[in-house]
């Protein structure tokens, strides 16, 4: 086809198409499906990236956008209070136990969240200071992207003054000993020799990191990290924007691993398809200074009734539950596969946030790159989209909308199943997956 979608997209959009790891299009979505040029119907494992928090077309979504557009189309928080921004806000609140004297700033992605965070954060406290972990995915932007250290960001230097440390991960201990032990090491040390805490704003923690490889810290890890910080008054911030709402089997994903932040970031899920984010942060914070962040949009009605939207039908429809009872059937499908199949090398996850780790050798763990960028062609071929992610770019990720039925995820394990013997048979050749550069 001359004119195909894929050929007029590589002619116009930028940097983009390079980092898809599969020849998808999409001429529009209805449930968890979306629906390419040709009209063939994928299932969504990926979710958009975890953005289709109930998946498309949802009648609770497009009826709160057409309500936004009738009420005020255009303005914003900036310009007048209105009710569906205050009413989100109130909404937010409500969600977070720990918000006793906070308030919401609303944006447009996870990015300018953490980005806004921050700022707020060093003006605020006088420290110039970050935390953050080795393999974060904190967003985009100039500021969230410089608290981050994920290897897709290698051409931008992080910020000064940040320090890092290893997230522990049970199944690549850094030091090969206790993953969680070697990380508080490490931190002590930082904090004696190499980065005052006392200069330290805050830590920035993804509570699974997903991007960094879905990496599920042991039990009670970032609950002692987050009160070794503390301790030197550095404020917590829980970046939930990709694991969180609902989407761990728990409202926030801080939850499940019972530790209490200061600072909560929302992105993707909150707006359910269209972009909104949030900070909810002690009003300290919030209020430090005007204008730390002004963009005209925010707060918008569309926006912030969506956001409303999605936030009720999670609540209604028993949708945590859901996200709780469908990870657990993924993970089980998983590790029948991983008796099955020696590519897969550990599964984990936390409800509908799942990854399985790729490695040639279950001994050595040397990591399956391209064999992961091969199952995840090969299973979007066979009609289920999911890509990868990790350090080593050999995990792929599950984060489907919340929901995902029953019989949807038995179809997406069957596809994944049949996808890892396609690819120890061979079918997939390096040249095919060569097209796509990933991430
Ligand atoms: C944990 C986390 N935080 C922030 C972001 C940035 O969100 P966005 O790309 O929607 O700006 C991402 C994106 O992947 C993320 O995974």
């Amino acid at each position: 086809m001359a004119n195909s979608l894929l050929e007029r997209d590589a002619r116009v959009l930028a940097g983009i198409g390079k980092l898809r790891t599969y020849p998808l299009t999409i001429r529009n979505a209805r449930g968890n499906r979306l629906i390419e040029e040709d009209g063939r119907e994928v299932l969504d494992m990926s979710g958009a990236a975890g953005a289709a928090l109930l998946g498309y077309g949802h009648p609770a979504v497009i009826e709160a956008a057409r309500r936004g557009l009738t009420e005020c189309a255009g303005a914003s928080d900036m310009f007048g209070a209105s009710e569906s921004a205050v009413a989100l806000a109130e909404r937010l609140l409500s969600i977070v136990p720990e918000a006793t004297d906070h308030k919401v700033w609303l944006g447009h992605s996870g990015s300018d969240a953490n980005d806004t965070a921050m700022r707020a954060i060093a003006a605020a406290t006088g420290r110039r200071r970050f935390l953050s972990f080795y393999g974060a995915y904190h967003g985009g932007v100039s500021g969230s992207m410089s608290v981050s250290s994920h290897p897709s960001q290698r051409h931008t230097l992080p910020r000064a003054g940040l320090a890092q440390i290893p997230y522990a991960n049970p199944y690549r201990p850094v030091s090969g000993g206790d993953a969680a032990q070697a990380v508080f090491d490490y931190l002590e040390f930082l904090f004696a020799c190499g980065c005052p805490p006392d200069d330290i704003g805050a830590v920035f923690i993804e509570p699974l990191q997903s991007d960094g490889g879905m990496l599920v810290p042991p039990q009670g890890f970032l609950k002692e990290l987050a009160e070794r910080c503390r301790k030197h008054g550095i404020l917590v911030v829980s970046d939930e924007v990709k694991v969180g709402l609902g989407r761990p089997g728990q409202w926030h994903c801080y939850q499940a691993e019972g530790f209490t932040p200061d600072v909560v970031t929302f992105g993707k899920g909150l707006g359910g398809g269209v972009p909104v984010s949030a900070i909810v942060a002690p009003r300290g914070v919030m209020d430090f200074q005007e204008a730390f962040a002004l963009i005209t949009t925010t707060g918008n009605a569309v926006c912030a009734s969506v956001a409303l939207a999605v936030l009720d039908t999670v609540e209604r429809d028993g949708l945590i539950a859901n996200a709780a009872a469908r990870g657990r059937q993924i993970v089980e499908g998983l590790r029948a596969l991983q008796d099955r199949h020696g590519l897969i090398g550990d599964v984990r996850g936390r409800g509908l946030a799942v990854g399985f780790e790729l490695v040639r050798d279950r001994e050595t763990k040397e990591p399956a790159t391209v064999e992961a960028a091969k199952v995840v062609l090969r299973g979007y071929q066979l009609g289920v989209a999911f890509t990868y992610v990790g350090m080593f770019s050999n995990v792929p990720e599950l984060t489907p909308p919340l929901t995902l039925s029953e019989s949807e995820a038995d179809e997406a394990l069957a596809a994944i199943g049949q996808a890892l013997s396609d690819v120890e048979n061979g079918l997939v050749s390096d040249d095919d997956v060569a097209r796509f550069a990933g991430w």
